[in-house]
């Protein structure tokens, strides 16, 4: 099965692909799309902004409270509809962190990334100034080397570089729709083979970053379009830095093909690129989306806390 560290330099996102016009502004609805639906809650209203490419801004209340409210369904559901949702302005302590998640699912505690200190709930995705290489810079779905893949996760900013430390994300409802019918109908006949291997283990190319290298043992096999497990979407489920071919095929086959879906899944029309800003949080959905963070911030801190919510199995769509 392929797995060069060649390969997943050119996954890699970079500001060229991923251009400053796309950036949706702080507070701004200027780039967004029409569609905009106004939800009344019983004691509030939410207001969902559909991004362009990928996901939802989403306001109208307070995360600190979604943990008690019939809120955290329609979160749910706008989850499944648009797989990343986007918050400004939000105060989340780690304690209202936790319980945020909690409301969602359990809390799948990373056996690789670091821990904040007294809160083994929630990783740590940092970046010194010291240190050249970053969390999560090559495109990605969390924890499909699992075979129960993590639902999503929670990301808080705690601290913001000046300038850049972006994240992108990426539309797999759309990049699988937008495929010809020929190669979509291929697709939903085939497995890919997921690993944890080459990433985590003690054979990684990524730096001495994480933890548990001996944990690493994992691989999984998940159909290449999924159901999505709340909207029921098709979505294509492969990804550049943890599939590491197609099941049953060589890896010169295999290769070309998730080459070709690397390529396309990442075309502008399907991406959003966040801005962090203090009280930024992102809510992804790993079975609807990718993500990348930007490395182009060289000489500053930059810090986030992440929690990850459990998922279930995944199932195959069907034509
Ligand atoms: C991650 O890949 O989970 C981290 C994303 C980010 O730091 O923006």
């Amino acid at each position: 099965m392929a797995d060069s560290s060649e390969d997943q330099a050119s996954a890699k996102c970079t500001n060229q692909q991923t251009p400053l016009g796309r950036l949706a502004t702080l507070n701004s609805v200027a780039t967004m799309p029409p569609g905009q639906r106004i939800l009344p809650m019983s004691n509030t209203d939410i207001v969902i902004d559909p991004a362009d490419g990928v996901g939802a801004y989403i306001s109208g209340f307070d995360l600190a409270d979604a943990a008690n409210t019939n809120e955290v369904g329609v979160l749910r559901e706008a989850l499944g509809e648009y797989g990343v949702l986007f918050f400004r302005g939000q105060a989340l302590t780690e304690k209202q962190h936790i319980s945020l998640a909690e409301a969602f699912g359990d809390i799948n505690i990373n056996r690789f990334f670091p821990m904040v200190d007294g809160q083994p709930k929630i990783a740590e995705v940092r970046k010194e100034p010291s240190q050249s290489i970053n969390i999560g810079s090559i495109w990605h779905t969390d924890h499909s080397y699992d075979e129960v893949p993590a639902m999503g996760s929670i990301l808080v900013s705690r601290i913001t570089p000046k300038r850049g430390g972006d994240t992108v994300f990426s539309n797999m409802f759309l990049a699988y729709e937008h495929l010809s019918e020929g190669l979509k109908e291929t697709l939903l006949q085939l497995n890919a083979v997921h690993s944890s291997r080459h990433v985590f283990g003690d054979k990684a190319t990524g730096g001495k970053r994480f933890n548990n290298a001996e944990a690493a043992t994992q691989d999984s096999v998940h159909p290449m379009v999924i159901a999505h497990p709340i909207s029921g979407k098709k979505a294509l489920y492969v990804n550049p830095q943890f599939t590491i071919g197609i099941k049953g095929w060589h890896d010169t086959e295999s290769k070309p093909l998730l080459d070709m879906l690397y390529q396309h899944s990442i075309r502008p029309e399907f991406t959003h690129r966040f801005k962090w800003h203090k009280g930024s949080i992102a809510f992804w959905d790993n079975r609807a989306t990718w993500h990348c963070a930007l490395n182009d911030y060289p000489t500053e801190t930059r810090l986030m806390h992440r929690i990850t919510v459990e998922g279930e199995a995944l199932h195959p769509a069907h034509a």
